[in-house]
């Protein structure tokens, strides 16, 4: 997998192959010279201040967003419908997914910007919502698996009995895209975003305990769910490789940003609620946090399997570019197994 030492041999998906095959009819040498010249290209990082005036348009393309209303996810919603895109903002609550609509309209009068109701934590909401879309979308061209919860104190469990936050920000997750692999097919430049946290350096993945059941810390149950879904990132991009999907599947993470997420997980009364409050006049705002997963949602040059973030003071903060990838996080014998777990506890089989 990507990483800052590492040169991609992947990440050209479709442009790739039609490459190689063009450069075949000419001879080998010139397809390693263009191999050569295609991994000098995609080593590039993203200009350090790539900003949302950066979007190209996104005039025809169809987004699903997971958990747009609020945080970031609200933000990756304003900047890509204002870009032109078809957005569907999918989280648990109408109301607060129609304060969203009504607040991004105010910015952006002509947005094409839609709500559909689902409960990751829930896996027949979650086929639900893929069956809807599967219907009445032509295709999907960007998928950004956003939403999450983080640190409840008491252990939570979902509707089909798995750990509450290892359902919201992982395996609900996983479902969905598995749902929606024929649906992004149809798309010509199809991308996954997910997203990872700094807390993923912090994970293991306890496949002894996977749903916390003998022992329940909800930081180490977080930042599992944040590893797994990076390892699963990177494992999306090797099977779509492998089974020429042409999905680009990149992760991204935003640093430290100043959202919802620690209100409605452990409280702004915890002490880790506490000291994350002293610090949060030098946080990303949301809008910030956001553009790892915009410009992995937009940017052409974009990497297939990289890892975006912010690049300064511990990838905290600051400029935009390459996210460091914990070790764990490129284990394939790992995410080889969290991939079979995975099939086997959603129902979920990838096609
Ligand atoms: N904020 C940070 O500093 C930080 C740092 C690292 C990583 N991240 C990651 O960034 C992403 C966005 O988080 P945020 O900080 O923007 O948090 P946020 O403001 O709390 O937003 C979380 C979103 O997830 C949705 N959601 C929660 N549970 C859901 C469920 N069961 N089904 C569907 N939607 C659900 C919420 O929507 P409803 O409640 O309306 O359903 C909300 O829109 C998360 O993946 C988080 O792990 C954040």
């Amino acid at each position: 997998m990507w990483n800052k030492t590492t040169t991609p041999v992947i990440g050209l998906g479709k442009n790739f192959n039609r490459l190689v095959r063009w450069a075949r009819t000419f001879g080998a040498s010139v397809v390693l010279l263009s191999v050569a010249s295609i991994e000098a290209s995609a080593r590039v990082a993203p200009k350090p201040d790539w900003s949302t005036q950066d979007i190209p348009s996104q005039m025809g393309r169809i987004v699903l967003i997971t958990g747009g209303t609020s945080g970031m996810g609200y933000e990756d919603a304003l900047a890509l419908a204002r870009a032109g895109a078809e957005v569907i903002i999918a989280a648990r609550n109408p109301e607060r997914g129609a304060e969203a609509i009504a607040r991004i309209q105010q910015s952006v009068p002509n947005a094409k910007v839609q709500f559909e109701a689902v409960d990751l934590a829930n896996l027949s909401s979650v086929h639900g919502l893929a069956q809807r879309l599967n219907q009445r979308l032509p295709r999907l061209d960007v998928l950004i698996n956003n939403a999450a919860i983080m640190a409840p104190p008491e252990r939570g469990a979902s509707a089909d009995g798995f750990e509450l936050q290892l359902a919201t920000n992982y395996l609900g997750h996983f479902a969905l895209t598995g749902l929606l692999v024929p649906l992004l097919r149809q798309s010509d430049d199809p991308r996954v975003v997910s997203l990872s946290s700094i807390a993923a350096s912090r994970g293991t993945l306890n496949f002894a305990d996977l749903q916390a059941e003998q022992k329940y810390d909800p930081y180490a149950a977080y930042a599992q769910s944040k590893l797994a879904i990076l390892q699963w990132a990177f494992a999306l991009q090797r099977r779509s490789d492998a089974e020429k999907w042409g999905i680009r599947s990149i992760a991204a993470h935003p640093g430290v940003a100043v959202t919802e997420l620690i209100a409605r997980g452990p409280g702004l009364n915890s002490e880790f609620g506490q000291r994350w409050a002293e610090g949060r006049d030098a946080y990303h705002s949301a809008a910030q946090g956001a553009l790892p997963t915009l410009y992995a949602a937009t940017a052409p040059e974009a990497v297939a399997g990289a890892y975006y973030g912010p690049t300064g003071d511990e990838e905290k903060r600051g400029p935009l570019g390459f996210a460091k990838t914990p070790a764990a996080a490129t284990e394939v014998a790992d995410a080889e197994q969290l991939w079979t777990v995975s099939e086997r506890l959603t129902g979920v089989t990838y096609r």
